[in-house]
């Protein structure tokens, strides 16, 4: 198995001087990494920082693969009810390793359930959900880390009353509850009414948390290999403790992207997936990234308003919808390419012997082929253009490969904490919305924001309505 990250258009020698990033903009960074990997190892050694080791929390991996082993024949399909760090990651698991059409494929095709992750409280989809699944023959497991976010505690109670509808007394046996082992709403529900309940690592953020039973149960009930997911992840834990920046994968990428926005002035970050299996993995990505670093306070207290704008795009298919600006737009980005070398299928494009030069020269040629020269050549045009990019490319997308990218991944967002000077692991922003919306739906105790909330609305008049007839 083996990534590789290949970062020589990220240098001003590739890009032109002024775009790219130079050996002493590097070699700047050298004390800060010294000081995060100490952290880093510190906090691992304290038990503080349980996320390194998860791919070796044995007992973890095997409770969920018993379970599934059990539960698997038993229910058509798995919904997952959660959001933000809750779901993205289950979302990206299903999407990089199941079949592409995974729930379309008839029973006997697939290995394990059918799997929705309705991430919203958008009455349409959770409706039209619920029109297309039959619940006795549907795992629903509700997922949150606090136990008590607003969509997801919506959605549960949605669902815990359709199941003792249809199921009467044997509603229970079509749930199943992550979350925190001690503390917060959706524990003392599952002890209180006997739910069978898995547990999140207090010391491990929703959004760290692919490897708990929150990425590993809806990837064992839908078929994936979760030991080979695992082994992949804990591959990348000793290169990713390497001792100097530059042999060091997590700290190269988080420093290159880091440089990218403090020296080069380009704060937004494309992660461009040539795969459509990677593109939910860039999804994933893109709310690790942002909601880990994008921080109004420095660790000190000191307010910076920091942090990448990640944005997330998938070849060819945005070629021909933001290549355009990515060439010839402002020079405010810099390109992540994810790529594999080999694709699971080979669809070879047939030789019909038309001698037209618009269809000779792809004849005989198969599809990864040609979605690799055109990774290739939009990687050319950004270069030659003086847009800095790099590329992490795969072997092949197999759960090792995928364990080793989401590992690495987090890894890199860890250090990138120490290059912005941030705490990574929280999220005060999404707390505050999350306050907000408790005020706004009249949870008791909220009452004094939802005064402010009013208050602020009370500034509005500035609306345009345009009649529709
Ligand atoms: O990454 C995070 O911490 C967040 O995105 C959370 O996962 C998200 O807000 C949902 O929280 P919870 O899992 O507590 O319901």
């Amino acid at each position: 198995m083996s990534l590789t990250i290949d970062y020589t258009a990220m240098f001003e020698d590739a890009v032109g001087r002024g775009n790219g990033v130079n050996r002493s903009m590097l070699n700047g960074l050298n004390e800060t990494f010294n000081q995060t990997r100490a952290e880093l190892q510190a906090g691992l050694t304290a038990g503080i920082l349980p996320f390194w080791d998860l791919p070796f929390d044995d007992k973890s991996i095997e409770r969920v693969e018993t379970f599934a082993s059990k539960n698997r024949p038993r229910f058509r399909n798995f919904v997952l009810l959660g959001i933000g760090g809750s779901a993205l990651g289950p979302i990206a698991l299903h999407g990089a390793l199941n079949h592409l059409q995974h729930n379309l494929l008839p029973d006997d095709r697939r290995d394990g359930c059918r799997f929705f992750c309705p991430d919203n409280v958008d009455p349409d989809l959770v409706g039209d959900l619920l029109d297309t699944i039959d619940p006795s023959e549907t795992l629903f497991n509700v997922v949150s880390k606090s136990g008590g976010t607003g969509e997801t505690t919506a959605q549960f109670l949605v669902i815990v009353d359709l199941l003792q509808r249809r199921l009467g007394d044997r509603w229970r046996d079509n749930l199943v509850i992550t979350t925190d082992p001690e503390r917060g709403f959706l524990r003392e529900f599952s002890a209180r009414e006997a739910v069978q309940s898995f547990s999140i690592d207090p010391g491990v953020g929703g959004r760290f948390s692919i490897l708990t039973p929150v990425g590993l149960l809806p990837a064992a009930m839908t078929g994936i290999d979760i030991r080979m997911l695992c082994r992949g992840a804990g591959a990348l834990k000793r290169p990713c403790f390497a001792e100097r920046l530059e042999d060091n994968p997590a700290a190269m990428l988080a420093a290159l992207l880091y440089l990218s926005q403090q020296s080069l002035n380009r704060p937004i970050q494309v992660v461009f997936a040539y795969s459509n299996r990677l593109y939910p993995v860039a999804d994933w990505f893109r709310q690790l990234w942002a909601e880990s670093l994008g921080k109004r306070y420095s660790k000190r207290g000191d307010e910076i308003f920091t942090g990448p704008t990640p944005v997330k795009a998938v070849g060819a298919t945005d070629q021909h919808s933001q290549v355009q600006l990515y060439v010839e737009g402002p020079a405010d980005k810099v390109f992540l390419f994810l790529g594999t070398r080999e694709f699971r299928r080979s669809v070879p494009i047939p030789g019909l012997g038309m001698s037209e030069d618009t269809v000779e020269y792809l004849q005989g040629a198969e599809l990864g082929e040609l979605l690799n020269a055109e990774r290739r050549a939009t990687a050319y045009a950004l270069t030659r253009a003086g847009r800095p990019n790099m590329i992490i490319e795969h072997d092949r997308i197999d759960p090792m490969h995928i364990g080793g990218l989401m590992y690495l991944m987090e890894a890199a967002t860890l250090y990138a904490g120490g290059f912005y000077d941030v705490n990574p692991l929280d999220q005060p922003g999404v707390e505050a919305g999350k306050l907000a919306t408790y005020a706004l739906m009249g949870r008791p105790g909220y009452e004094r924001e939802r005064e402010e909330i009013d208050k602020s609305s009370a500034l509005g008049g500035k609306v345009m309505t345009v009649d529709i007839r």
